[in-house]
């Protein structure tokens, strides 16, 4: 066979073969190969399978990255994270209109300032990679320097990332808002400069409606008619204050979602973060219009804001991703983002399995992304973008994981005790972006 490759991994793999419509289907679909190998050209899997049937295509004396007693998973998706409020994770005591009132504006001025934006987006992209965070769609600050920032630097990594600056003209501090003109040629020229490049793509980025004139969201509508394969991103339904305030600013809307709906921002490029008190008619829109949502769940408990409807969702057939909502969320970590999620549904009375929730971080949010045709699984052709987890690093992690028999119990082990400890190695582009430190290693 004359494939070439330039990478060789050996190991135990977990993925999820396609995507599903009903949880129920995904049992079908879970690819286990506790003793595999994936091959890679430069950043591409060219071949993946059993180490007994891939041996034979290794010529002899090929290095290999062998990582037994490792589980080997596609990097995880982040759908909806903000970078500027990583250093402010964790602002005590309020709801979400005071929180961004108190914390997030104040800590969002910064980013004018280019250095700045340089030393957090550094520290944003490090967060990401040693928590196996691979891919994320974030949002900047309304300075246009905090995306050129966050872009530059996901572009020397060669990372698959979707960022905005945002985009507001109302409801906050003067030096945090712009007109919609201006809104408009900000955004359009990082659009020109960044949409496409590498695997970069641009996300139009209007806060979300409060803090959105007509006038704005008419230039949001521009832009999109404009650039129909960029995203949209934003918030939708997270507060019930919330809810109640876009009623008023926007009296003749037949719902929150309705506002952006009427401007022509819902689509198969939009994600809406939270979704947390939708009426009816909101999910059959979100349904119709094929947008998907980013489920928060360390944020939404941390601001109190709700308990988001997974069941809904799957009923709805609305494509979903997990979103971390740092600053708003607790964790850059999708372990921890997956253990809260479960005690959501359960609060709820659903049961969410380790493999659904797995999904959802990987080949699901993919496709809330439209990106399931590039990332996600071990599909031969996708980008080698992927985590080596270390099931157990910590003496009760051992305990607990030596008690544990199938996959499946494993899996909820780890999003029950996880945390950025197990993440023993993250891969970007077929190469190492992160390795843990050998103290950690060793643990
Ligand atoms: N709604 C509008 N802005 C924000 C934000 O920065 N974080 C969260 N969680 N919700 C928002
Ligand atoms: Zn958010």
């Amino acid at each position: 066979m004359n494939m070439p490759f330039t990478t060789a991994i050996r190991g135990n793999f977990f993925d999820i073969a396609a995507c599903v419509d009903h949880p129920q289907q995904l049992g079908q679909q879970l690819r286990h190969i506790p003793d595999g190998l994936m091959l890679l050209h430069e950043g591409t899997i060219v071949w993946f399978g059993s180490w007994q049937q891939g041996e034979s295509l290794l010529p002899p004396g090929f290095e290999i990255a062998h990582y037994p007693d490792k589980l080997i998973v596609p990097g995880f998706i982040d759908t909806h994270i903000h970078y500027p409020q990583t250093e402010m994770i964790g602002a005590y005591g309020e709801q979400l209109l005071t929180w961004l009132k108190n914390y997030t504006f104040p800590t969002e001025s910064q980013f004018c300032c280019e250095q700045h934006s340089d030393k957090m987006s550094a520290f944003f992209l490090q967060q990401l990679l040693s928590n196996g965070t691979t891919t994320a769609l974030v949002f900047g600050t309304v300075h246009p320097q905090s995306v050129e920032a966050l872009f530059r630097q996901a572009a020397a990594l060669n990372m698959r990332l979707i960022a905005g600056k945002v985009m507001m003209d109302r409801h906050a501090p003067e030096a945090l808002l712009e007109s919609p003109e201006q809104s408009y040629r900000q955004t359009r020229a990082l659009i020109e400069r960044w949409h496409g490049k590498q695997r970069l793509s641009y996300a139009i980025t209007p806060r979300f409606a409060p803090t959105s004139t007509p006038a704005l969201l008419e230039q949001v509508q521009r832009l999109r008619q404009e650039f129909p394969d960029a995203y949209l991103h934003t918030h939708l339904s997270e507060n019930l204050d919330e809810v109640a305030w876009v009623k008023e600013l926007f009296p003749d809307s037949r719902s929150y979602l309705d506002v952006y709906h009427q401007y022509g921002l819902t689509g198969e490029k939009s994600v809406f973060a939270h979704c947390l008190h939708l009426e009816e008619q909101e999910w059959d829109c979100l349904c119709q219009t094929r947008s998907a949502i980013a489920f928060c769940p360390t944020s939404n408990l941390f601001l109190g804001s709700g308990l988001f409807n997974l069941q809904k969702a799957w009923q709805k057939q609305v494509r979903l991703g997990i979103g971390t909502d740092v600053g708003a969320g607790t964790t850059f970590n999708m372990l921890e983002t997956l253990g809260e999620a479960y005690k959501i549904a359960q609060l709820q009375r659903y049961q969410l399995s380790a493999c659904e929730a797995f999904y959802h971080a990987t080949l699901g949010g993919a496709r809330a992304l439209s990106l399931d045709d590039k990332i996600g699984n071990f599909d031969v052709g996708k980008e080698a973008d992927f985590v080596v987890l270390d099931p157990a690093v910590s003496p009760l992690q051992k305990l607990r994981h030596e008690n544990s028999r199938e996959l499946a119990e494993q899996l909820f082990v780890l999003m029950t005790l996880g945390d950025d400890r197990n993440v023993y190695r993250t891969y970007v582009d077929g190469k190492v972006v992160y390795r843990a430190a050998k103290c950690q290693e060793a643990a």
